[in-house]
């Protein structure tokens, strides 16, 4: 007992010691950070930041520039934390321009700069960890002068004229952790593009807004780390089996906004960690009912908006029972079949059906869902909304958005009337926004919903305070739901 607390009263000495010791070190080791005169280094600007200096170049030349680095150079220890060179007019960086200086993050944008010369960043690739070269007219990759840089973790070449990548073009980044070059005009990806940062550290890799015509599967297929893949916006207009093969960490697809028209089967099957999956503004119109194997563990967010999709492609849906979010607006959606949810819709909790041409909701539409919070079904054909529809999933439902649907005010809409009049003294902005109405055949006129003459209309009247079973007005009772509901007539 007693040997063993003299052990951890010495295993708290040695880790005091080395605290302590680590501690010293780095407080003497520290220079205090003062910036140069703002007459030294003008028309650049320099204040003092916690971690280093801060110092930015804006609408100027590179010989100014230089003038500047030249100040900085003769001021040893200094610790320049980030350096942002924006808008100027620098076409070339020129070899040793950093020389002797130690910069952490470096920022060239909208700079003009075509050619990085190799010897450029040689010199401060011990502390850079972020480089940021967006907007400027890179035709390729600067891979002489970016192959010492063995401390990067972030790397942006967005904005630029990139037009292809070629064989090792990241080779000696080895620590780079998040790679993007979003809006260039890539269409080619040599196979061996990422050897050099594949199986390392890379985590995020964005491709999109360039011109590829299809996944680059054999460049990619090495990136066994990568978490996020991006290529949006693109012109792929086929994947097939294999195409994703290798990305086995992959958890997040982002192919949204390219020219898809079939989502083959077993598409995904090499994606067996994908949590969101992003096919909105595609053209697709057919699912395989087995396009999604693979992702029956993980998938929890699917995009699939903005397509040509005539029905719910529920064969294929059925196999993912951790879907929560499930996006089908802006499709072509007329029928919705009593089983169109069936067997995966429990761990739903998102449900977007928003401008589709959906005419009728079969009573038992809903009957799986345990877990639904948000419902819209905005902009659809719907004449009715019968109670029975609703009766499944208004226990957990917060939001509801039915407007913009040519509904008509019957008995039916009682519950609705009365749920509406249960939220009229809720501050709810959406509800103020909205005037919630409907017409009334017979009249040619307009109803606000909470004010229906239900003894005009004839409509037995819900009894609130009796608990009876399927009675949903009373379960409505104390139940905070945001509805949204308008009712517009078509004539
Ligand atoms: C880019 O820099 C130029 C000056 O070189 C400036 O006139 C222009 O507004 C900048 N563009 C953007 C988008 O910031
Ligand atoms: C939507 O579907 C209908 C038939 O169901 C078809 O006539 C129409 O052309 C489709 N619209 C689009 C944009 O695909």
């Amino acid at each position: 007992m007693s040997s063993s607390t003299r052990f951890k009263g010495e295993k708290c000495w040695i880790v005091w010691l080395m605290v302590t010791s680590l501690y010293l070190r780095s407080t003497l080791g520290q220079i205090v950070q003062n910036c140069p005169s703002r007459s030294e280094i003008a028309p650049c600007s320099c204040i003092v930041k916690k971690q280093g200096l801060d110092v930015v170049c804006e609408f100027t030349d590179f010989t100014h520039i230089n003038k500047a680095m030249s100040v900085l150079k003769g001021r040893p220890n200094t610790i320049i934390y980030y350096l942002k060179l924006r808008h100027n007019n620098m076409p070339k960086l020129q070899g040793f321009v950093f020389l002797g200086l130690d910069i952490h993050h470096l920022t060239v944008h909208n700079s003009s700069l075509a050619v990085v010369e190799e010897t450029s960043l040689s010199s401060i690739g011990k502390g850079l960890t972020q480089l940021d070269l967006s907007q400027n007219s890179l035709l390729v990759v600067p891979s002489a002068a970016l192959k010492t840089l063995h401390h990067l973790l972030i790397l942006n070449l967005n904005y630029n004229k990139i037009s292809a990548i070629h064989a090792r073009a990241f080779e000696g980044l080895d620590t780079l952790e998040i790679l993007t070059l979003y809006e260039n005009k890539i269409s080619v990806i040599e196979a061996d593009a990422f050897k050099g940062v594949d199986n390392r550290k890379l985590k995020r890799l964005n491709l999109g807004g360039n011109e590829l015509n299809s996944v680059p599967t054999s460049a990619l297929s090495s990136l066994e780390m990568l978490k996020k893949l991006e290529m949006q916006e693109n012109r792929i207009s086929t994947i097939q089996k294999g195409d994703f093969a290798g990305l086995k960490s992959l958890d997040s697809l982002g192919l949204a906004h390219n020219k898809l028209q079939v989502v083959p089967a077993g598409v995904f099957s090499h994606l067996t960690q994908l949590n969101s999956l992003e096919l909105d503004g595609n053209k697709i119109t057919h699912i395989d009912p087995d396009a999604f194997i693979g992702l029956e563990e993980h998938l929890q967010y699917l995009r699939l908006a903005d397509n040509k999709l005539h029905m719910v492609p529920s064969d294929a849906l059925r196999r993912l029972h951790r879907l929560r979010h499930l996006d089908l607006r802006v499709n072509n959606i007329t029928v919705l079949p009593e089983d169109a949810f069936a067997g995966y819709g429990d761990s739903i909790t998102f449900l977007n059906l928003q401008k589709n041409l959906i005419k009728t909701l079969p009573p038992m539409i809903f009957e799986n869902f345990n877990s639904l919070e948000t419902l819209n079904l905005q902009n659809n054909k719907m004449t009715h909304v019968p109670e029975e529809v609703m009766e499944t999933v208004i226990d957990t439902l917060q939001v509801i958005d039915l407007t913009d649907n040519p509904l008509i005010c019957d008995c039916e809409l009682q519950w609705y009337s009365n749920w509406l009049k249960n939220l009229r003294d809720k501050d709810d902005e959406v509800m103020t926004k909205k005037r919630t109405v409907c017409t009334m055949s017979n009249e040619h006129r307009e109803y606000a919903v909470q004010n229906l003459p239900l003894d005009r209309m004839g409509c037995q009247p819900i009894a609130e305070e009796k608990s009876s079973s399927g009675n949903l007005a009373v379960k409505l009772v104390g139940l905070q739901f945001v509805i949204t509901v308008s009712f517009v007539v078509l004539f």
